[in-house]
Protein backbone atom coordinates (compact mmCIF):
# COMPACT_ATOMS: atom_id res chain seq x y z
CA UNK A 1 0.00 0.00 0.00
CA UNK A 2 1.14 3.35 -0.90
CA UNK A 3 1.78 5.86 1.83
CA UNK A 4 -0.04 9.46 1.66
CA UNK A 5 2.85 11.61 0.99
CA UNK A 6 4.74 9.25 -1.16
CA UNK A 7 6.98 11.69 -4.03
CA UNK A 8 7.20 14.36 -1.32
CA UNK A 9 10.96 14.81 -0.67
CA UNK A 10 11.98 17.42 2.25
CA UNK A 11 14.92 18.99 2.89
CA UNK A 12 14.92 18.39 7.04
CA UNK A 13 17.18 21.06 8.19
CA UNK A 14 16.05 21.24 11.56
CA UNK A 15 17.66 20.10 14.89
CA UNK A 16 16.90 19.55 18.64
CA UNK A 17 13.31 19.08 19.03
CA UNK A 18 10.63 21.41 17.53
CA UNK A 19 11.79 20.98 14.06
CA UNK A 20 12.58 17.16 14.36
CA UNK A 21 9.02 16.46 15.83
CA UNK A 22 7.40 18.00 12.40
CA UNK A 23 9.76 16.27 10.47
CA UNK A 24 9.51 12.62 11.70
CA UNK A 25 5.23 13.19 11.36
CA UNK A 26 6.06 13.99 7.49
CA UNK A 27 8.37 11.03 7.66
CA UNK A 28 5.51 8.60 9.13
CA UNK A 29 2.97 9.69 6.42
CA UNK A 30 5.51 8.58 3.93
CA UNK A 31 7.65 11.63 2.31
CA UNK A 32 11.00 11.17 1.40
CA UNK A 33 12.98 13.29 4.95
CA UNK A 34 16.16 13.89 4.45
CA UNK A 35 18.11 15.35 7.07
CA UNK A 36 21.42 17.66 6.81
CA UNK A 37 23.72 17.53 9.60
CA UNK A 38 26.86 19.33 10.52
CA UNK A 39 29.92 17.10 9.19
CA UNK A 40 31.61 15.38 11.89
CA UNK A 41 28.81 16.66 14.70
CA UNK A 42 25.33 16.67 13.66
CA UNK A 43 22.25 17.12 15.58
CA UNK A 44 23.23 18.50 19.21
CA UNK A 45 20.69 16.06 20.43
CA UNK A 46 22.38 12.85 19.25
CA UNK A 47 25.22 13.48 22.74
CA UNK A 48 22.79 15.05 24.90
CA UNK A 49 21.42 12.75 27.82
CA UNK A 50 23.30 9.72 26.37
CA UNK A 51 22.43 6.50 28.82
CA UNK A 52 24.91 4.70 26.55
CA UNK A 53 28.46 5.38 25.63
CA UNK A 54 29.17 6.26 22.12
CA UNK A 55 25.39 5.75 21.33
CA UNK A 56 23.18 7.88 19.34
CA UNK A 57 21.17 9.15 22.77
CA UNK A 58 17.39 8.60 23.27
CA UNK A 59 16.79 11.83 23.09
CA UNK A 60 17.69 11.77 18.99
CA UNK A 61 16.39 8.71 18.34
CA UNK A 62 12.90 8.94 19.05
CA UNK A 63 12.60 12.24 16.89
CA UNK A 64 14.27 11.07 14.35
CA UNK A 65 12.83 8.00 12.96
CA UNK A 66 11.92 7.50 9.25
CA UNK A 67 14.55 9.76 7.90
CA UNK A 68 17.84 9.41 6.01
CA UNK A 69 21.04 11.56 7.06
CA UNK A 70 23.72 13.36 5.06
CA UNK A 71 26.42 15.45 6.54
CA UNK A 72 27.09 18.64 4.51
CA UNK A 73 29.31 21.42 5.93
CA UNK A 74 27.06 24.22 4.56
CA UNK A 75 29.29 27.22 5.30
CA UNK A 76 31.99 25.68 2.86
CA UNK A 77 31.28 26.91 -0.71
CA UNK A 78 31.52 23.45 -1.92
CA UNK A 79 28.73 22.15 0.16
CA UNK A 80 26.86 24.89 -0.30
CA UNK A 81 27.11 23.80 -3.75
CA UNK A 82 25.56 20.31 -2.96
CA UNK A 83 22.63 22.10 -0.91
CA UNK A 84 21.84 24.15 -3.59
CA UNK A 85 21.19 21.07 -5.99
CA UNK A 86 19.43 19.48 -2.83
CA UNK A 87 16.89 22.86 -2.68
CA UNK A 88 16.31 21.73 -6.56
CA UNK A 89 15.32 18.46 -5.83
CA UNK A 90 13.43 18.65 -2.78
CA UNK A 91 9.47 20.34 -2.26
CA UNK A 92 9.79 21.53 0.93
CA UNK A 93 12.96 23.12 3.16
CA UNK A 94 11.73 22.78 6.87
CA UNK A 95 14.20 24.79 9.54
CA UNK A 96 14.46 25.72 13.03
CA UNK A 97 18.02 27.38 13.39
CA UNK A 98 18.26 30.67 15.13
CA UNK A 99 16.74 33.90 13.40
CA UNK A 100 18.84 35.12 10.81
CA UNK A 101 20.69 31.89 10.33
CA UNK A 102 19.51 30.66 7.13
CA UNK A 103 20.01 33.67 5.50
CA UNK A 104 24.00 33.99 6.60
CA UNK A 105 24.08 30.70 4.86
CA UNK A 106 23.34 32.68 2.17
CA UNK A 107 20.16 30.64 1.82
CA UNK A 108 17.57 33.72 2.15
CA UNK A 109 13.88 33.20 0.58
CA UNK A 110 14.67 35.18 -2.49
CA UNK A 111 17.74 32.71 -2.99
CA UNK A 112 15.76 29.51 -2.95
CA UNK A 113 13.32 30.79 -4.49
CA UNK A 114 15.77 31.80 -7.40
CA UNK A 115 16.75 27.75 -7.62
CA UNK A 116 13.12 26.37 -6.82
CA UNK A 117 9.77 28.53 -6.99
CA UNK A 118 7.39 25.52 -6.24
CA UNK A 119 10.01 25.67 -2.68
CA UNK A 120 8.27 25.67 0.50
CA UNK A 121 10.11 26.73 3.45
CA UNK A 122 8.70 26.03 6.74
CA UNK A 123 10.15 27.58 9.79
CA UNK A 124 9.93 27.14 13.54
CA UNK A 125 10.83 30.13 15.53
CA UNK A 126 10.47 31.14 19.39
CA UNK A 127 8.22 34.38 18.09
CA UNK A 128 6.62 35.92 15.21
CA UNK A 129 7.46 39.24 14.19
CA UNK A 130 7.81 41.91 16.81
CA UNK A 131 9.80 42.86 20.09
CA UNK A 132 11.61 39.29 20.47
CA UNK A 133 11.80 38.12 16.83
CA UNK A 134 15.60 37.51 17.13
CA UNK A 135 15.32 35.87 20.57
CA UNK A 136 16.80 32.42 20.47
CA UNK A 137 13.96 29.98 22.46
CA UNK A 138 13.65 26.76 24.24
CA UNK A 139 10.50 24.79 25.49
CA UNK A 140 10.14 26.49 29.03
CA UNK A 141 10.78 29.54 27.44
CA UNK A 142 7.95 29.22 24.81
CA UNK A 143 5.69 27.71 27.83
CA UNK A 144 6.27 30.92 29.98
CA UNK A 145 5.33 33.13 27.00
CA UNK A 146 2.47 31.36 25.64
CA UNK A 147 0.31 31.86 28.98
CA UNK A 148 0.93 28.46 29.91
CA UNK A 149 3.04 28.80 32.83
CA UNK A 150 1.43 31.18 34.43
CA UNK A 151 -2.03 29.24 34.36
CA UNK A 152 -0.38 26.32 35.58
CA UNK A 153 0.11 25.54 39.21
CA UNK A 154 -1.82 26.13 42.50
CA UNK A 155 -3.02 29.53 43.47
CA UNK A 156 -0.55 29.96 46.94
CA UNK A 157 2.58 28.21 44.22
CA UNK A 158 4.60 29.77 41.62
CA UNK A 159 3.91 29.53 37.82
CA UNK A 160 4.88 25.86 36.53
CA UNK A 161 5.85 24.29 33.64
CA UNK A 162 3.90 21.28 32.27
CA UNK A 163 5.79 17.90 31.52
CA UNK A 164 3.42 17.99 28.21
CA UNK A 165 6.15 19.58 25.56
CA UNK A 166 3.34 22.31 24.11
CA UNK A 167 6.28 24.75 23.40
CA UNK A 168 8.44 22.27 20.94
CA UNK A 169 6.31 18.87 19.82
CA UNK A 170 3.41 21.35 19.99
CA UNK A 171 4.76 23.64 17.54
CA UNK A 172 6.12 21.05 15.62
CA UNK A 173 2.72 19.56 15.02
CA UNK A 174 1.16 23.25 14.10
CA UNK A 175 4.19 23.47 11.55
CA UNK A 176 3.22 20.00 9.95
CA UNK A 177 -0.05 21.04 9.34
CA UNK A 178 0.70 24.49 7.83
CA UNK A 179 3.04 22.36 5.40
CA UNK A 180 0.44 20.11 3.92
CA UNK A 181 -1.63 22.79 3.87
CA UNK A 182 0.92 24.90 1.95
CA UNK A 183 1.55 21.86 -0.45
CA UNK A 184 -2.06 21.52 -0.95
CA UNK A 185 -1.82 24.79 -2.28
CA UNK A 186 1.04 24.16 -4.39
CA UNK A 187 -1.25 21.66 -6.39
CA UNK A 188 -3.69 24.47 -7.81
CA UNK A 189 -1.15 27.51 -7.51
CA UNK A 190 2.22 25.94 -8.66
CA UNK A 191 4.13 27.95 -6.04
CA UNK A 192 6.14 27.49 -2.75
CA UNK A 193 4.97 30.16 0.26
CA UNK A 194 7.03 30.56 3.42
CA UNK A 195 5.66 28.52 6.28
CA UNK A 196 6.35 30.09 9.65
CA UNK A 197 4.89 28.41 13.80
CA UNK A 198 6.08 30.43 16.38
CA UNK A 199 6.61 29.02 19.16
CA UNK A 200 4.55 31.68 21.60
CA UNK A 201 2.00 31.56 19.13
CA UNK A 202 1.65 28.05 19.60
CA UNK A 203 1.35 27.58 22.84
CA UNK A 204 -1.34 30.05 23.08
CA UNK A 205 -2.86 28.42 20.94
CA UNK A 206 -3.33 25.62 23.09
CA UNK A 207 -4.23 28.02 26.04
CA UNK A 208 -7.14 29.04 24.08
CA UNK A 209 -9.29 28.66 26.84
CA UNK A 210 -7.12 30.70 29.03
CA UNK A 211 -8.00 33.58 26.81
CA UNK A 212 -11.45 32.93 27.31
CA UNK A 213 -11.34 33.08 31.01
CA UNK A 214 -9.31 36.66 30.91
CA UNK A 215 -11.71 38.35 29.38
CA UNK A 216 -14.64 36.61 31.22
CA UNK A 217 -12.78 37.71 34.35
CA UNK A 218 -12.59 41.06 33.10
CA UNK A 219 -16.53 41.13 32.69
CA UNK A 220 -17.29 39.45 35.64
CA UNK A 221 -14.77 39.77 38.23
CA UNK A 222 -15.17 36.19 39.14
CA UNK A 223 -14.94 32.79 37.76
CA UNK A 224 -17.37 30.24 39.74
CA UNK A 225 -15.58 26.72 38.81
CA UNK A 226 -11.94 28.24 39.73
CA UNK A 227 -10.87 26.97 43.11
CA UNK A 228 -10.28 30.33 43.91
CA UNK A 229 -14.38 30.82 44.67
CA UNK A 230 -16.03 31.10 46.88
CA UNK A 231 -12.64 31.21 49.59
CA UNK A 232 -10.17 33.19 47.73
CA UNK A 233 -9.65 36.09 45.70
CA UNK A 234 -8.97 37.07 42.12
CA UNK A 235 -6.64 39.36 40.85
CA UNK A 236 -6.56 41.00 37.42
CA UNK A 237 -5.39 37.82 35.73
CA UNK A 238 -6.60 34.72 34.88
CA UNK A 239 -4.81 32.71 37.91
CA UNK A 240 -3.53 29.11 38.30
CA UNK A 241 -6.54 26.51 38.93
CA UNK A 242 -4.70 23.89 40.34
CA UNK A 243 -6.44 21.12 38.73
CA UNK A 244 -9.67 22.59 37.88
CA UNK A 245 -10.94 21.14 34.92
CA UNK A 246 -11.02 24.29 32.98
CA UNK A 247 -14.29 23.47 31.12
CA UNK A 248 -18.35 23.28 32.28
CA UNK A 249 -17.85 20.31 34.42
CA UNK A 250 -16.01 20.58 37.23
CA UNK A 251 -13.21 18.05 38.01
CA UNK A 252 -10.18 17.32 40.64
CA UNK A 253 -7.43 14.76 41.05
CA UNK A 254 -8.44 13.00 44.51
CA UNK A 255 -6.11 10.09 46.27
CA UNK A 256 -6.71 5.89 46.06
CA UNK A 257 -5.87 3.56 47.87
CA UNK A 258 -2.14 3.46 48.28
CA UNK A 259 -1.38 7.03 47.71
CA UNK A 260 0.60 7.18 50.99
CA UNK A 261 3.24 5.23 49.07
CA UNK A 262 2.76 5.73 45.59
CA UNK A 263 3.13 8.64 44.08
CA UNK A 264 0.90 7.99 41.26
CA UNK A 265 -2.14 6.28 43.15
CA UNK A 266 -4.48 9.08 41.99
CA UNK A 267 -7.23 9.49 40.00
CA UNK A 268 -8.92 12.82 38.36
CA UNK A 269 -13.13 12.37 38.78
CA UNK A 270 -15.31 14.97 36.78
CA UNK A 271 -18.74 15.65 38.47
CA UNK A 272 -20.55 15.40 35.32
CA UNK A 273 -24.18 17.12 35.37
CA UNK A 274 -25.60 14.07 33.95
CA UNK A 275 -24.06 11.62 36.21
CA UNK A 276 -25.05 13.31 39.46
CA UNK A 277 -27.56 10.94 40.68
CA UNK A 278 -25.32 7.93 40.28
CA UNK A 279 -22.13 9.74 41.76
CA UNK A 280 -24.72 10.39 44.89
CA UNK A 281 -25.87 6.51 44.41
CA UNK A 282 -21.87 5.33 43.93
CA UNK A 283 -20.47 7.43 46.71
CA UNK A 284 -23.64 6.45 49.22
CA UNK A 285 -24.47 10.11 49.50
CA UNK A 286 -28.23 9.72 48.20
CA UNK A 287 -29.33 12.22 49.83
CA UNK A 288 -27.36 15.01 47.84
CA UNK A 289 -29.40 13.77 44.66
CA UNK A 290 -32.41 15.84 45.94
CA UNK A 291 -31.19 18.08 48.43
CA UNK A 292 -31.38 21.53 47.18
CA UNK A 293 -28.06 22.25 48.44
CA UNK A 294 -26.27 20.01 46.26
CA UNK A 295 -28.91 18.95 43.29
CA UNK A 296 -27.91 21.55 40.95
CA UNK A 297 -24.07 22.00 39.11
CA UNK A 298 -25.06 25.92 40.52
CA UNK A 299 -25.99 24.93 44.11
CA UNK A 300 -22.63 22.51 43.91
CA UNK A 301 -20.23 25.59 42.77
CA UNK A 302 -19.78 26.67 45.81
CA UNK A 303 -19.27 23.54 47.67
CA UNK A 304 -16.86 21.63 45.24
CA UNK A 305 -14.23 21.85 47.76
CA UNK A 306 -16.34 19.68 50.33
CA UNK A 307 -18.16 17.65 47.49
CA UNK A 308 -14.14 16.45 46.04
CA UNK A 309 -13.25 15.70 49.82
CA UNK A 310 -16.24 13.66 49.88
CA UNK A 311 -16.18 11.80 46.75
CA UNK A 312 -12.09 11.12 48.26
CA UNK A 313 -13.59 9.68 51.15
CA UNK A 314 -14.37 6.75 48.72
CA UNK A 315 -11.82 6.90 46.20
CA UNK A 316 -9.39 6.30 48.96
CA UNK A 317 -11.14 2.92 49.50
CA UNK A 318 -10.02 1.68 46.31
CA UNK A 319 -7.31 1.63 44.01
CA UNK A 320 -7.10 3.90 40.68
CA UNK A 321 -7.84 1.17 38.69
CA UNK A 322 -10.73 -0.04 40.64
CA UNK A 323 -12.69 3.02 40.74
CA UNK A 324 -11.97 3.46 37.08
CA UNK A 325 -14.02 0.55 36.81
CA UNK A 326 -16.81 1.25 38.62
CA UNK A 327 -17.21 4.64 38.18
CA UNK A 328 -17.11 3.43 33.84
CA UNK A 329 -20.50 1.27 34.58
CA UNK A 330 -21.90 4.24 35.12
CA UNK A 331 -20.47 6.38 32.81
CA UNK A 332 -19.24 8.68 35.28
CA UNK A 333 -16.05 10.40 33.28
CA UNK A 334 -13.01 9.92 35.39
CA UNK A 335 -8.85 8.89 33.91
CA UNK A 336 -6.08 7.35 36.42
CA UNK A 337 -2.64 8.80 36.66
CA UNK A 338 -0.88 6.94 34.81
CA UNK A 339 2.95 6.65 35.42
CA UNK A 340 5.42 6.65 32.33
CA UNK A 341 5.97 2.97 33.61
CA UNK A 342 2.41 2.01 33.40
CA UNK A 343 2.19 3.58 30.22
CA UNK A 344 5.09 1.57 28.59
CA UNK A 345 4.06 -1.22 29.79
CA UNK A 346 0.65 -1.03 28.84
CA UNK A 347 -0.39 -3.42 26.13
CA UNK A 348 -3.50 -2.13 24.14
CA UNK A 349 -1.11 0.73 23.26
CA UNK A 350 1.53 -1.48 21.81
CA UNK A 351 -1.22 -2.93 19.85
CA UNK A 352 -2.14 0.52 18.20
CA UNK A 353 1.04 1.44 17.19
CA UNK A 354 1.72 3.70 20.01
CA UNK A 355 3.98 2.64 21.82
CA UNK A 356 6.48 0.53 19.88
CA UNK A 357 9.86 -1.01 20.34
CA UNK A 358 12.57 -0.39 17.75
CA UNK A 359 15.50 -1.74 16.93
CA UNK A 360 18.88 0.32 16.43
CA UNK A 361 21.99 -1.09 15.33
CA UNK A 362 24.01 0.43 18.16
CA UNK A 363 21.76 0.90 21.24
CA UNK A 364 19.59 -2.01 20.38
CA UNK A 365 16.22 -2.42 21.09
CA UNK A 366 14.21 0.50 22.76
CA UNK A 367 10.61 1.96 22.76
CA UNK A 368 9.47 4.80 21.33
CA UNK A 369 5.78 6.65 20.75
CA UNK A 370 5.02 5.94 17.61
CA UNK A 371 2.41 8.20 15.19
CA UNK A 372 -0.54 9.28 17.40
CA UNK A 373 -2.31 10.23 14.10
CA UNK A 374 -3.74 7.10 12.40
CA UNK A 375 -4.96 7.15 8.65
CA UNK A 376 -6.60 3.99 7.52
CA UNK A 377 -5.14 4.02 4.03
CA UNK A 378 -1.34 5.12 4.88
CA UNK A 379 -0.27 3.04 7.81
CA UNK A 380 2.89 3.83 9.71
CA UNK A 381 5.95 1.79 10.28
CA UNK A 382 8.07 3.37 12.27
CA UNK A 383 11.64 2.55 12.22
CA UNK A 384 15.08 3.36 13.26
CA UNK A 385 16.91 7.03 13.34
CA UNK A 386 19.42 7.57 10.75
CA UNK A 387 23.37 7.28 12.02
CA UNK A 388 25.53 10.52 11.08
CA UNK A 389 25.81 10.80 7.11
CA UNK A 390 24.54 7.44 7.29
CA UNK A 391 22.74 8.89 3.83
CA UNK A 392 25.26 10.79 2.28
CA UNK A 393 26.75 8.54 -0.59
CA UNK A 394 23.42 6.97 -1.58
CA UNK A 395 21.49 11.02 -1.33
CA UNK A 396 24.62 12.05 -3.29
CA UNK A 397 24.32 9.44 -6.18
CA UNK A 398 20.86 10.53 -6.32
CA UNK A 399 21.91 14.15 -6.89
CA UNK A 400 24.18 12.71 -10.16
CA UNK A 401 27.22 12.74 -8.30
CA UNK A 402 29.82 9.74 -9.34
CA UNK A 403 31.54 8.39 -7.08
CA UNK A 404 34.94 10.69 -7.40
CA UNK A 405 33.26 13.49 -7.52
CA UNK A 406 31.94 12.83 -3.99
CA UNK A 407 34.88 11.36 -3.07
CA UNK A 408 36.77 14.43 -3.38
CA UNK A 409 33.84 16.50 -1.69
CA UNK A 410 34.07 14.53 0.89
CA UNK A 411 38.47 15.00 1.21
CA UNK A 412 37.82 18.99 0.82
CA UNK A 413 35.43 18.41 4.10
CA UNK A 414 32.29 20.12 2.24
CA UNK A 415 30.47 16.68 3.25
C1 LIG B 1 17.27 26.03 19.39
C2 LIG B 1 18.24 27.21 19.29
C3 LIG B 1 18.08 28.10 20.52
C4 LIG B 1 19.66 26.65 19.22
O1 LIG B 1 20.58 27.68 18.97
P1 LIG B 1 22.08 27.35 18.53
O2 LIG B 1 22.55 26.14 19.24
O3 LIG B 1 22.88 28.58 18.70
O4 LIG B 1 21.95 26.91 17.01
P2 LIG B 1 21.57 27.82 15.72
O5 LIG B 1 20.23 27.45 15.27
O6 LIG B 1 21.78 29.26 16.00
O7 LIG B 1 22.65 27.36 14.64
C5 LIG B 1 24.01 27.45 14.95
C6 LIG B 1 24.89 27.64 13.75
O8 LIG B 1 25.07 26.37 13.12
C7 LIG B 1 25.16 26.59 11.74
N1 LIG B 1 24.90 25.33 11.04
C8 LIG B 1 23.81 24.56 11.16
N2 LIG B 1 23.90 23.49 10.34
C9 LIG B 1 25.09 23.60 9.69
C10 LIG B 1 25.76 22.80 8.73
N3 LIG B 1 25.23 21.67 8.26
N4 LIG B 1 26.96 23.22 8.31
C11 LIG B 1 27.51 24.35 8.78
N5 LIG B 1 26.94 25.15 9.69
C12 LIG B 1 25.72 24.77 10.14
C13 LIG B 1 24.14 27.64 11.50
O9 LIG B 1 24.35 28.23 10.24
C14 LIG B 1 24.38 28.60 12.67
O10 LIG B 1 25.50 29.42 12.33
P3 LIG B 1 25.50 31.02 12.61
O11 LIG B 1 25.13 31.19 14.05
O12 LIG B 1 26.92 31.38 12.30
O13 LIG B 1 24.54 31.64 11.71
C15 LIG B 1 17.93 28.03 18.02
O14 LIG B 1 18.19 27.22 16.89
C16 LIG B 1 16.52 28.58 17.94
O15 LIG B 1 16.14 29.55 18.60
N6 LIG B 1 15.70 27.98 17.05
C17 LIG B 1 14.33 28.42 16.80
C18 LIG B 1 13.41 28.04 17.90
C19 LIG B 1 13.43 26.57 18.20
O16 LIG B 1 13.25 25.72 17.36
N7 LIG B 1 13.62 26.26 19.48
C20 LIG B 1 13.32 24.95 20.00
C21 LIG B 1 14.42 24.06 20.02
S1 LIG B 1 13.79 22.50 20.55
Amino acid sequence: MGKALDGVRILDFTHVQSGPTCTQLLAWFGADVIKVERAGAGDITREQLRDIPDADSLYFTMLNHNKRSVTIDTKNPEGKLVLEALIQKCDVLVENFAPGALDRMGFTWERIQELNPKMIVASVKGFGPGPYEDCKVYENVAQCVGGAASTTGFDDGPPVVTGAQIGDSGTGLHLALGIVTALYQRTMTGRGQKVLAAMQDGVLNLCRVKLRDQQRLERTGVMKEYPQYPNGTFGEAVPRAGNASGGGQPGWILKCKGWEHDPNAYIYFITQAPVWVKICNVIGKEEWATDPEYATPTARLPRLKEIFAEIERWTMTKTKFEAMEILNKYDIPCGPILSMKEIAEDDSLRKTGTIVEVDHPVRGKYLTVGNPIKLSDSPTDVTRSPLLGEHTDEVMAELGYSREQIEALRTVGAI
